[in-house]
């Protein structure tokens, strides 16, 4: 069936970005009934079919995902709560913690750098990440005065040569950085994956939306 078959209102585009979100929201989608035809690894389509004709999935960088869905581009999506407090949240309703892509936010600092130290004697840090408004919240709830440097991606490379004092980054097995002499010094929040809706499509689109919502709401919960 062709989708343009399909009233406005029936169809459903859902952001998920490549990887660890895309592989770790498959169980849940089939848990809906939905399954995805193409695979984003394999294939370089932006917009993938599913087994229903009224669903499609875009592919998009993660920390795209609440933009796609804060303006209605996609009506619904799976983004981490590191990349949602980023963003901000505007415009998005936030229904279920799906338990996916579970990490915390760390602070890590060279094996030799005496963090706490430095943290009492006032010491201003430069702090490099991608999270810039985590930590800035962070450090001024601390008290201590910082410099952000934002990067966008191998934070732990900082401070091996001397970009900054400290990251703060995501932490799962702590084997990056171990790999690369780090140690971690403090955990600002455990972290996993929102499904995060456009609040106009819930109430527009609330009749197609919510069964798939239940499910996957369901599906989460078992995982947990
Ligand atoms: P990016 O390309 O932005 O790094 P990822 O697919 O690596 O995208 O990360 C997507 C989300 O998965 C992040 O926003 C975070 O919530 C979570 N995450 C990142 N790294 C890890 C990890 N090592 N283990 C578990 N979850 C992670
Ligand atoms: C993430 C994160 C850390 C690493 C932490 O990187 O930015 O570097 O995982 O996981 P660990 O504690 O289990 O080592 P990712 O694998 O997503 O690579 P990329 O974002 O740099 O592509
Ligand atoms: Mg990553």
């Amino acid at each position: 069936m062709s989708t343009s078959t399909i009233p406005a209102k029936r169809q459903l585009i859902l952001a998920l970005s490549k990887g660890r979100i895309f592989e770790d929201t498959m169980p849940l989608l089939e848990a809906a009934g939905i399954t995805v035809l193409e695979n984003p690894e394999t294939s370089r389509k932006l917009i993938l079919d599913t087994n229903d004709p009224g669903v499609r999935v875009i592919i998009v960088r993660a920390s795209d995902v609440p933009t796609y869905v804060q303006y209605g581009a996609a009506d619904f999506g799976v983004a981490g709560k590191d990349v949602l407090l980023e963003h901000g949240g505007e415009g998005l309703y936030q229904p279920i913690d799906l338990k996916i892509a579970s990490c915390r936010m760390s602070v890590a600092v060279n094996a030799g750098f005496d963090y706490e130290t430095a943290v009492r004697q006032g010491a201003r840090l430069r702090v490099a990440t991608k999270f810039v408004q985590t930590a800035r919240e962070h450090f001024a709830a601390k008290g201590v005065h910082v410099d952000l440097i934002k990067l966008y991606g191998s934070m732990e490379l900082a401070p091996l040569v001397g970009l900054s004092d400290a990251i703060v980054d995501v932490v799962s097995t702590g084997s990056t950085l171990r790999a690369n002499n780090l140690v971690e010094v403090e955990t600002i929040m455990e972290i996993s994956s929102r499904l995060v809706v456009n609040q106009a499509a819930l109430k527009l689109k609330r009749e197609r939306l919510q069964p798939i919502l239940e499910a996957f709401e369901r599906a989460s919960s078992k995982q947990s």
